[in-house]
């Protein structure tokens, strides 16, 4: 069993922060999402790793995962030219997957648990495909499935307007090399992408068994700003542990389960956990609330931070309360008396700012 972890497309949700950095690198609760899709990779034993990358954002990417020897996974680096869809990327990779199975997990994806049970399951039902699937409340903003009462699927349905059932695709496929097959007969989608549903969908019509594995547990697809503090705040919750490796000062309180990584201060402070605090970072005469992850090298002055994601080098200064918010790397949010009632912005593109 070989892996495919789609890291290339455009991120144009997640914009601007995809200006700079790849989606799958935006930290949640303290650790790039590509982390966690590498360690439970890493959990299948699953050694033989291809990666697809984006010429814009790959060598971020590249860097990131190195050699792979902290997963104990092999890379191998695919450039995909153009994010011409999922399965597009699939077909990019074709040399590499050659003639074996393979677990296709996108980059930007959280699952709650992992892929064991599943890759056990499809290695002994004779199927040429095995999707996740999720229970969720609003079908129409997802490619959905329909089951027959053995739990095979027999029909997939793109962003349904009336969804014949609530069960959405998660990231994570499993396929045999008949999907070559399937995406070689279908046709790129409206919006010009080759399209998995429909190379699954294929599938089916070729007379293929496909299998489902409905997931129970939590399923975070992080495409957009609110999807990213969802899954901090999930994940935090879930991962987060009294863990203080920096210096708190005596006039500083720390209460519930926060991480506070090494050569951090926290000088006359109030952190409420869970929250993470990453390496040198500052925090002083501040509050730093519940479901708030804070970079590295972030300097937080005089303010109150709470449910909020904060990228390494970021400083923020006398903000009487900072909320819901995503800041990029080295931004500034700072107040400024000297000029009443006047906002003084320097922000990139795509930025939003709510006054
Ligand atoms: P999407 O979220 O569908 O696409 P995107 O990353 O381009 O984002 P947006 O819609 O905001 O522009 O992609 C899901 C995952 O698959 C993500 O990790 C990027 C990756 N991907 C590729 O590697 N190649 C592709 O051609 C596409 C479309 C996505």
């Amino acid at each position: 069993m070989k892996a495919l972890i789609l890291s290339g497309g455009m991120g144009t949700r997640l914009r601007p922060l995809t200006h700079t950095i790849a989606k799958q690198l935006v930290p949640v609760a303290g650790k790039p999402i590509l982390g966690y899709v590498l360690d439970h990779i890493s959990e299948a034993k699953i050694d033989d790793v291809g990666i697809i990358i984006s010429p814009e954002t790959g060598h971020h990417v590249k860097s990131y995962i190195g050699n792979g020897e902290k997963w104990g996974i092999k890379p191998t680096f695919i450039i995909q030219d153009k994010p011409l869809g999922l399965a597009h990327a699939v077909l990019t990779a074709e040399n590499f997957l050659a003639n074996d199975r393979f677990v296709m997990y996108l980059g930007d994806n959280l699952l709650s648990y992992g892929l064991n049970r599943a890759i056990e399951r499809f290695n002994h039902c004779g199927a040429e495909a095995l999707i996740f699937l999720k229970e969720v409340d609003d079908p129409k903003r997802f490619g959905v499935a329909e089951l027959d009462e053995y739990g095979n699927v027999f029909h997939l349905v793109e962003k349904p307007a009336s969804p014949p059932t609530n069960l959405a695709l998660v990231g994570v496929y499993i396929f045999t090399n008949r999907i070559f097959e399937a995406i070689s007969h279908i046709k790129p989608s409206a919006r010009n992408e080759l399209e998995i549903t429909d190379a699954i969908e294929e599938l089916i019509h070729m007379g293929c068994n496909v299998k489902s594995e409905i997931l129970k547990g939590w399923w975070l697809d992080t495409g957009k700003k609110d999807d990213l503090l969802q899954a901090n705040t999930i994940v935090l919750d879930e991962y987060a542990r009294l863990d203080i490796k920096g210096f708190v000062d005596s006039e500083s309180s720390i209460s519930g389960r926060v991480t506070i990584e090494k050569d951090v201060k926290i000088i006359n402070s109030n952190i409420r956990g869970p929250v993470n605090i990453g390496e040198k970072s500052i925090i002083k005469d501040s509050f730093i609330g519940p479901f708030t992850s804070i970079g590295s090298n972030v300097s937080v002055n005089s303010s109150v931070i709470e449910h909020s994601v904060i990228l390494n080098e970021a400083c923020i200064e006398g903000i009487e309360r900072l909320e819901d918010s995503v800041l990029g790397r080295n931004t500034e949010v700072k107040r400024n008396d000297r000029h009443h009632k006047a906002l003084r912005l320097l922000i990139s593109d795509d930025s939003v700012v709510e006054v």
